[in-house]
């Protein structure tokens, strides 16, 4: 009974939305009031009393990547906590990095009647069965942390992921003061991550369009030429396939004494295994810059020992949070826009015009703010609560 409610109240709010898209008065209202008789009317017609609906505010499915990559552990981890807490009844399903099975995953959602669907997408395009589905069945789909490119998704939750790899860019230039380098030349190679990521493009844009006019200069030198995205990129941000890319570019690059000063890698996972390629196949003396995404553990390690340099910090319990209100205004049918933001408590920037879901549609995107980690200030990640720093200087997650 309470769901038919929410399902018309759904309908009105996306019937407004479709019409007049989030934050505008009228056409919504009149959608609202709408579906109200209609549900209520329903509601008086009805004959055998449903079950009632779980106590609290429904039900949301909660559909993340994998569990191969530390950080979605954490975010399913805090997205279901945050939901519970709420009083919602949540599915939470890991897809082991297979887009098939992701559909599958979010059918199944679907048919056990979920009232919204999180969804961090394996392959950003391949999730048009399931997305199609949600749409006709009148779910909101929230896009989160990676965007999905159909139109089925209401609204984005993520960080500023081209911010994300300016950071790295611009702390290679700090690092090394490449503004005043003179004639000096430095090494570097590039890593980035999954070409299916929707993200991955941001992150190397921002990072290659600080450091692109220093490469032009002749101040930055990418001995083994590869500067295109797809030659740079890591097959689902594997460890093991930018260990051995970087293991080959050691070898047919370096093997002749060359310094390598720079590396430049988009994520945690790819700064992993080029860390080891480094250690394994590196002949130089000289510490290279190693840059990182996402604060895990054994990059967290690694930047203690000096086998990396930085890492851009993404506190995915806010993403979290963010989600959970944006989720909850959406069911209630409220205005969902920038006029949410005082509510989540966390620094958060809502964007209409960065992200398309597809050409020409822009998708409403609550946009959290990345941050900077190094040797120096592990201390902001204790302060965070979520890490704890072991006797031995390095930190765990809690
Ligand atoms: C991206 C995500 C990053 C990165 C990568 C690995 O989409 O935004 O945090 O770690 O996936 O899962």
């Amino acid at each position: 009974m309470k769901k038919k409610l929410v399902a018309a109240l759904m309908a009105g709010c996306m019937a407004a939305t479709m019409f007049a898209g989030c934050g505008s008065s009228a056409p919504k209202e009149e959608a609202k009031s709408e579906a109200k008789s209609e549900a209520a009317e329903e509601e008086k017609t009805e004959e055998a009393a449903e079950t009632p609906a779980a106590e609290g505010s429904g039900k949301v499915g909660i559909a993340m990547p994998t569990q191969s990559l530390e950080r979605w552990n954490r975010d399913g981890a805090y997205l279901d906590e945050q939901f519970k807490n709420a009083g919602y009844e949540t599915i939470l399903t890991y897809s082991d990095n297979k887009a098939e099975q992701q559909v599958n995953d979010i059918q199944n959602m679907i048919a056990e009647g979920v009232d919204v669907l999180i969804v961090a997408a394996i392959d950003g395009e391949a999730l048009n069965t399931a997305m199609n589905e949600a749409s006709e069945a009148g779910i909101p789909v929230i896009s989160y942390d990676r965007l999905i490119l159909n139109d089925a998704v209401s609204y984005y939750v993520s960080f500023d992921n081209y911010t994300v790899g300016t950071l790295q860019g611009q702390f290679v230039v700090d690092a090394l003061d490449l503004e005043n380098a003179g004639d000096a030349v430095y090494n570097i190679e590039l890593t980035t991550g999954d070409p299916a990521d929707n993200n991955a493009g941001y992150f190397f844009n921002g990072a290659y369009d600080v450091i692109k006019p220093y490469i032009e200069k002749g101040t930055l030198n990418v001995v083994s030429g590869q500067t295109d995205f797809a030659s740079v990129a890591t097959e689902q941000w594997s460890t093991d396939v930018a260990l051995e890319r970087a293991q080959n570019i050691l070898g047919s690059y370096y093997a002749d004494g060359t310094q390598l000063d720079v590396w430049l890698c988009s994520n945690d996972s790819t700064a992993l295994g080029v860390a080891q390629a480094i250690e394994s196949d590196y002949a130089g003396k000289n510490t290279v810059l190693i840059t990182g995404q996402d604060g895990d553990e054994a990059n967290l390690k690694n930047i203690v020992d000096g086998k990396q340099t930085m890492t851009v910090y993404k506190n995915v319990s806010n993403e979290a949070i963010v989600t959970l209100k944006l989720a909850q205004a959406l069911l209630e049918g409220k205005e969902c826009d920038a006029s949410l933001i005082e509510e989540f408590g966390v620094e958060c920037a809502y964007d209409t015009e960065s992200y398309e879901t597809s050409a020409g549609n822009k998708c409403p995107s609550f946009l959290l703010v990345p941050s900077v980690i190094t040797k120096d200030n592990l201390q902001d990640l204790v302060d965070t609560g979520l890490y704890t720093m072991g006797s031995d200087g390095y930190l765990s997650a809690n």
